[in-house]
């Protein structure tokens, strides 16, 4: 068995920007809790599995595990193993020898031990297939590994992190990973919350990105306005923080609210994506009425609580009869004619409907 030297390699990334950490813990429980843990995980050297959403941070927060590390003179490896093909995918992680197969025409070392004394990323973990599950596994118990076409293992120090917005169980459940390699990865996890679940750090998430982003494109876009941020925070954000910062660099560019408000829709239109079951026969008229009914239903709700219920009004503003209102309040089950009362200041509008 050989220890394998630092080979200075193009494979070895720079760290790259990251935002300071106030933005990018901002000042949500959730994510004061993570950095309680990071901190207290970074020195120590243990596997982290980092799990959360698509566009939650998770590549930046291995990056921050690297940099308060004492692995952090040494170098960074990231993989993203889906954008690897599969057949190429071992030999990129752990090299070969000369004449290990056709082409290989010289040796060459892989990306672990690229990494040793430092940190090797394996981004979306869950697209390594069971023979390279094997292999890290071996790396994991005993730092060792062996080159295509070797005929010795060799042996190196690396803090591995593995990152993924898949629920590994279920992969587990389902056959197509490894419990024994969930087990060695997850020694330490660390859970990445949704934007949704730390909207209150939304404000300052926007005040970031607008300002790097003027000051990148060379822009003067304002801060948004008070409806705008608004629609901001209630939001829910499918694409996380990745999503906000697109959204913010097209508010940029293009330096009107217009520009990104539309895509602003609150979360209850979204049931053109609900759970429609096509195992069995579906019927796309049915399910289309259905949806067409509830927007209707929700936005005449909307309509009438901004009018106090006065449902005259309400039509009006609708630019529907009167006679088609009170069908239609009918058709989506709002609650019948009661006693007419307007809200007190700070009162919650209940559903009664005013009599005109
Ligand atoms: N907490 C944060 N503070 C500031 N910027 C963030 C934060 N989280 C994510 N971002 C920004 O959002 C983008 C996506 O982040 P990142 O690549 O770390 O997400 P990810 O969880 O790895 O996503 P994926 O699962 O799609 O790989 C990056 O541009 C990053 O700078
Ligand atoms: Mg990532």
């Amino acid at each position: 068995m050989s220890t394998t030297s630092n080979p200075v390699s193009p494979l070895i990334q720079p760290l790259g920007e990251m935002p300071p950490d106030s933005v990018v813990f901002g000042s949500t429980e959730a994510m004061r809790a993570l950095r309680d843990r990071l901190s207290k995980i970074a020195g120590a050297n243990v596997p982290v599995l980092i799990h959360g959403e698509s566009g939650t941070g998770k590549d930046i927060i291995a990056r921050m595990i690297h940099a308060s590390s004492p692995w952090k003179t040494g170098p960074w490896v990231k993989v993203n193993c889906p954008a690897i093909p599969g057949t190429l995918l071992e030999s990129e992680l752990f090299g070969y020898e000369k004449g290990a197969f056709t082409g290989a025409y010289g040796t060459k070392p892989g990306r672990v031990e690229m990494a040793h004394r430092g940190t090797l990323f394996l981004d979306e973990i869950s697209e390594l297939d069971m023979a390279l599950q094997s292999k890290l596994l071996q790396l994991l118990q005993d730092g060792q590994f062996c080159r295509i076409g070797a005929q010795e293992d060799k042996k190196v120090e690396v803090r591995v992190v593995c990152a993924t917005n898949r629920k590994l169980e279920e992969e587990i459940a389902n056959g197509s990973f490894r419990s024994d390699l969930f087990y060695r990865i997850n020694v330490v996890n660390l859970h990445m919350p949704s934007l949704r679940e730390r909207a209150a750090d939304i404000p300052q998430l926007v005040s970031y990105f607008l300002e790097y982003h003027n000051r990148k494109f060379n822009s003067r876009a304002v801060h948004p306005s008070a409806d705008l941020m608004n629609a901001l925070k209630k939001y829910h954000w499918p694409g996380n923080v990745r999503e906000l910062e697109n959204l913010m660099k097209r508010y940029v560019i293009l330096g009107t609210e217009e520009s990104i408000s539309g895509d602003l829709r609150p979360h209850e239109q979204d049931f053109f994506s609900a759970d429609i079951s096509v195992d069995g026969p579906i019927s796309l008229k049915k399910i289309t009425r259905q949806a067409v009914r509830e927007l209707e239903g929700k936005i005449i709700l909307k309509v009438l609580q901004h009018h106090h219920w006065n449902r005259k009004q309400a039509a009006r503003a609708l630019n529907i009869s009167y006679r088609a209102l009170l069908y239609k309040i009918r058709d989506a089950g709002l609650p019948s004619n009661r006693a007419p009362r307007r809200p007190q200041p700070g009162e919650t509008v209940s559903h009664t409907i005013a009599a005109d």
